[in-house]
C-alpha cells in the first residue's frame, strides 16, 4: 500500500513538555517487511503510562530519540509481507504491548525492550507495521474502540490474577482492585467471571456504582464498594468481608500510598501483584511485611502473547465488555491525554483513529 497517513509523535524524551509536546504529522505509510501485517489502526485507548511518557517520567527502558506514542490500539490488517502465514487481509488484531514478549509472566531484559509506545513507535498513527508475533486476534463481540483497550490495562489484570501457575485466581476468592481506573475495572470483571468476590475501592460513589453496574446483575453480591475518602480503612473492609482470612489477591497499582493497607487486607501466603504507583504516600518496609503474612509480591509487567490469547477466550466466553469511557476523536488526542490525567474517568478512555 502507498500514499500517506497520519500520526502522532512526541520529540526526544528531554524535549518533552507534557501533552502539549504531542504533534500531529504526516509522511509515508510504513511497509511492512516480509514477517510483518500492515494494520489500519481504528482505535487506540490510553493508559497511565502513556501520560506520564509524554511528561518524560516513565522509568522503564525509552527509545531515546522521536516516538510515536501510545502501547494499545486496535485495527485490520490491509496487507501481508511475503512469509506471513498466520495472518490475512481483513483479520482483526490489537498488538501486543512487549512484542518480543511471547510466553510466560515476566518479560526478560531483551524482550522489554520492545514495549510499543515506549521502547519503539506505538500505535497512535493511521497504520502500523507490527511482526506476525506481536499481534493477536481480538475477541469477536468487541467493537475496536472496546479491543483497544485489552493490550496494557486488561492483560496487566490478568497477569496480576493468572500469573503465578500455582496461585491462579478461583471461584470464592476474593481479590482487592484499587481505584476505578484501566486496570482495576478489568481485575473487577475478570474476577466477577471466575465466580470471585471483589472489594473495590474509589474516590467517588458515583464511579463505584458505575464500576457496580458492569457487572452482570447475578454477580453483583460477589462485590462490595468502599469509597477510600470516606472510608480509607478498606483493609479492614478486606478483613471482615473474608472472616479474618484476608484476601487472595491485590492488584496493586496504588503504590506507595496503599502498600501498607495491601499487606493489612492479604491472607497469608496471598498475592499482591505490585503494578503501579498513582497514590502518594510513605511506602512501608515491604521486607518485613512480606516476611510477616508469607504474601508472594510480584511486580508485572503487561504480559505476554500467550496470555493475551487466553485472556481473550475468557473475554469471548464471558462475553464481557470493556468499559470505555469516553471516546475522542483522532485530531483531539491531546485532550483524551488531558480528561485521563484528570481522573474524571472509570475504566478506559479511547481515541478513533479511523472516524
Ligand atoms: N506494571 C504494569 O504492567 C502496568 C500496566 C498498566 C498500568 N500500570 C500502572 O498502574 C497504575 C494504574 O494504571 P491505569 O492505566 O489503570 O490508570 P488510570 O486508568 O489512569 O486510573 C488511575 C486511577 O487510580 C485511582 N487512584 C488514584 N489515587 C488512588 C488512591 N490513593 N487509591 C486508590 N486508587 C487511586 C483513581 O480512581 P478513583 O478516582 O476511582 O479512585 C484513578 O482514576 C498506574 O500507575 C500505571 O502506571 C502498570
Amino acid at each position: 500500500m502507498s500514499g500517506t497517513h497520519k500520526f502522532y509523535t512526541l520529540p526526544e524524551p528531554s524535549a518533552r513538555k507534557g501533552f502539549s509536546s504531542l504533534k500531529l504529522k504526516e509522511g509515508p505509510v510504513p511497509r511492512p517487511e516480509a514477517n510483518e501485517v500492515l494494520i489500519k489502526v481504528h482505535a487506540v485507548s490510553l493508559n497511565f503510562r502513556d501520560l506520564i511518557i509524554a511528561q518524560n517520567g516513565y522509568p522503564l527502558h525509552l527509545k531515546q530519540e522521536e516516538l510515536i506514542p501510545a502501547s494499545d490500539g486496535a485495527g485490520e490488517i490491509v496487507s501481508v509481507g511475503n512469509k506471513v502465514t498466520k495472518w490475512k487481509q481483513g483479520d482483526r488484531v490489537a498488538g501486543i504491548f512487549t512484542q518480543a514478549h511471547q510466553k510466560g509472566s515476566t518479560p526478560d531484559k531483551d524482550e522489554i525492550k520492545t514495549a510499543l509506545g515506549g521502547s519503539v513507535d506505538g500505535m497512535l498513527a493511521q497504520y502500523v507495521a507490527l511482526p506476525d508475533t506481536g499481534i493477536v486476534r481480538i475477541p469477536s463481540h468487541l467493537s475496536f474502540e472496546e479491543a483497544a483497550t485489552l493490550p496494557c490495562a486488561a492483560l496487566t489484570a490478568y497477569n496480576a490474577l493468572y500469573g503465578i501457575p500455582t496461585e491462579q485466581l478461583r471461584a470464592g476468592d476474593t481479590i482487592v482492585a484499587q481505584g476505578t481506573g484501566g486496570v482495576s475495572v478489568f481485575a473487577l470483571q475478570l474476577a466477577s467471571a471466575a465466580g470471585a468476590k471483589t472489594i473495590i475501592t474509589s474516590s467517588s460513589d458515583d464511579k463505584l456504582k458505575k464500576a457496580l453496574s458492569l457487572i452482570p446483575q447475578h454477580l453483583q453480591h460477589l462485590v462490595t464498594t468502599v469509597n477510600y475518602k470516606t472510608n480509607p480503612d478498606w483493609d479492614k473492609v478486606a478483613l471482615e468481608v473474608t472472616n479474618g482470612a484476608g484476601v487472595d489477591h491485590v492488584v496493586e497499582v496504588g503504590g506507595p500510598g496503599t502498600l501498607e493497607k495491601s499487606f493489612n487486607s492479604i491472607k497469608r501466603g496471598g498475592v499482591i501483584s505490585t503494578i503501579g504507583f498513582v497514590a502518594q504516600g510513605e511506602p512501608p518496609n515491604v521486607a518485613y511485611h512480606a516476611l510477616l503474612t508469607g504474601a508472594y509480591f510480584k511486580g508485572i509487567l503487561v504480559g505476554s502473547r500467550e496470555q493475551f490469547e487466553h485472556m481473550n477466550q475468557i473475554i469471548e466466553d464471558h462475553q464481557i465488555k470493556p468499559l470505555v469511557d469516553k471516546v475522542f476523536p483522532f485530531e483531539k488526542a491531546e485532550e483524551a491525554y488531558a480528561y485521563q490525567w484528570s481522573q474524571a474517568h472509570v475504566g478506559k478512555v479511547v481515541i478513533n483513529v479511523s472516524h
